[in-house]
């Protein structure tokens, strides 16, 4: 008999057929109802069970995240808030779960408290929900991409290069912690970390990104970045996945323009494919913000933001024009910016780019043209010598969802950047050469994936949207 999945028998016209199931126990009520979710949707599906001619045995381990198969014929459900239940004929414990050590009870459990239990959280309907959605967004951008003539290139995880300069990396070692080679003074010598190497986890596969466009023309990648920060953030992970897309003969402006119609592609294509999960997930958030104080309660559902975003065109900023804007505005007392930005030239912290996206502009603000000093060396110079052709998007609740910029693609002018930054051009020999054969204007971005499955979803921290978090307090799993 065909299995079928809990979606298929809440969809399918199965009415009066002989069906079978299997899933995993969330409630079991007054020895009768199973409530049964399989994952495949978020909703799960009644089955009745009949208890006279059920063993007292097999009654007594149908308890919450036992697995089981149900036989059984698919009838109307006289239930409130389904429409169909399985009558149960025959009922098979396939892996009992122990009722009082099960971390998952059926009742409502803190986000926190279901971080340390990171293996089995997947089985809330919350954490369902997210990865569903998870899921579907990971496929729109391949499909966005795939459809517009972009290739996918897996770029290395181990490098020699440091992307963002910003040194941020992870060591990787083939070196013995026991017996590492000890250079005259004493110390160790990392030098030869990688066989004779010293390499790190990527940071970003843009470098290599940008040697397969000056070929392939249009890629993109979809990998796992690495930062060694350590910041305790709802918006930083140290391992996090980005998509890179890279493009040949292009400039900012068109750097902006794709930014702008990927995110929205993927957004909307959530929206229509996960519709349940996200009207969940939409109940989740709503009850969220009763919980906190008047004042600070959206006054949007999860849905309008989304809507609101792919409604409104991101507004363009250059960073000047923003510096102006932070200096002219006069936030009251209580709401005052932690660092008031008095110099141009200054990094924008995320309660200025909040500020700007939130309370000034009200919509998704890509800010462009950022001082050079304060952006990695290969974005290019413009012709006042001191800003770069970057730009990054920012978006409502998240501060920075994607960071790009148009590269320079002029020699000399990379070189003498790379020199001015204190970078070894011998590390670079390889990207400084794809400036010496056919180079050409081309530009491309990162967006973090998570920030984005945050975003749809509606969560509010970043670990709550990646299955295993990794970050200063969560390696175990
Ligand atoms: O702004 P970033 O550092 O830019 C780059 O890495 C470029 N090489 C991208 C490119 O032009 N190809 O990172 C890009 C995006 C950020 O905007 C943010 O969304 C995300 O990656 N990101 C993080 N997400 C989670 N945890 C972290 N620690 C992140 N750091 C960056
Ligand atoms: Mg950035």
């Amino acid at each position: 008999m065909k299995v079928y999945s809990v979606k298929d028998l809440l969809v399918e016209d199965l009415l009066l057929q002989e069906v079978s199931v299997k899933g995993w126990v969330r409630t079991f009520r007054s020895n009768r109802f199973i409530a049964l979710n399989d994952g495949s949707t978020i909703h799960n599906i009644q089955c009745v069970v009949d208890f006279e001619n059920t063993s007292e045995d097999v009654l007594k381990r149908i308890t919450t995240g036992a697995a089981i198969r149900i036989k059984g014929t698919l009838v109307e459900s006289s239930g409130k808030g389904q429409k169909v239940e399985i009558q149960a004929n025959q009922l098979e414990i396939l892996g009992d779960s122990h009722p009082e050590e099960y971390p998952i009870q059926p009742k409502k459990h803190s986000l926190e408290f279901l971080r340390e239990k990171a293996h089995l959280r997947t089985r809330t309907s919350t954490f369902g929900a997210v990865m569903r959605v998870r899921s579907t967004l990971s496929f729109a951008v391949h499909q966005y991409f795939q459809n517009n003539g972009f290739n996918y290139v897996n770029t290395p995880i181990i490098t020699g290069s440091d992307a963002e300069g910003a040194g941020e990396m992870f060591r990787v070692t083939t070196l013995d912690p026991r017996n590492p080679p000890l250079q005259e003074d004493g110390s160790v010598n990392y030098k030869e970390d990688f066989f004779g190497k010293e390499t790190n986890l990527t940071v970003s596969g843009q470098l290599e990104a940008e040697a397969y466009a000056m070929s392939l023309g249009k890629v993109y990648t979809f990998g796992p970045t690495f930062r060694a920060e350590n910041s305790n953030t709802s918006r930083h992970l140290a391992e996090f996945w980005m998509i890179e897309p890279e493009v040949a003969f292009m400039d900012l402006d068109g750097d902006m323009d794709l930014a702008e119609d990927f995110i929205k592609y993927v957004i909307r294509y959530a929206l229509e494919n996960c519709k349940d999960d996200l009207e969940f997930l939409e109940k989740r958030l709503s009850d969220e913000e009763k919980t906190k104080p008047q004042n600070e309660r959206s006054d949007m559902t999860l849905t309008e933001k989304l809507r609101f975003v792919l409604d409104n065109n991101f507004k363009r900023v250059s960073y000047t024009e923003a510096i102006d804007i932070l200096r002219n505005s006069k936030p009251n007392k209580k709401k005052k910016f932690q660092y008031i930005i008095e110099e141009w030239g200054a990094d924008l912290q995320s309660e200025h780019e909040r500020y700007l996206v939130e309370k000034h502009f009200k919509c998704p603000v890509i800010l462009f043209d950022y001082p050079a000093k304060i952006k990695a060396f290969y974005m290019r110079l413009n012709d006042d010598g001191k800003t770069v052709r970057a730009m990054d998007i920012l978006f409502p609740g998240i501060g920075e969802i994607v960071g790009g910029s148009q590269r320079e693609e002029r020699y000399d002018v990379l070189l003498e950047k790379v020199k001015a930054m204190g970078i070894d051009e011998k590390e670079l020999w390889w990207y400084l050469d794809l400036r010496k054969y056919g180079t050409a204007v081309h530009s491309g971005f990162g967006l973090g994936f998570e920030r984005l499955v945050l975003f749809t979803t509606g969560m509010t921290n970043i670990r709550d949207v990646i299955p295993f978090p990794r970050t200063p307090q969560n390696a175990e799993f």
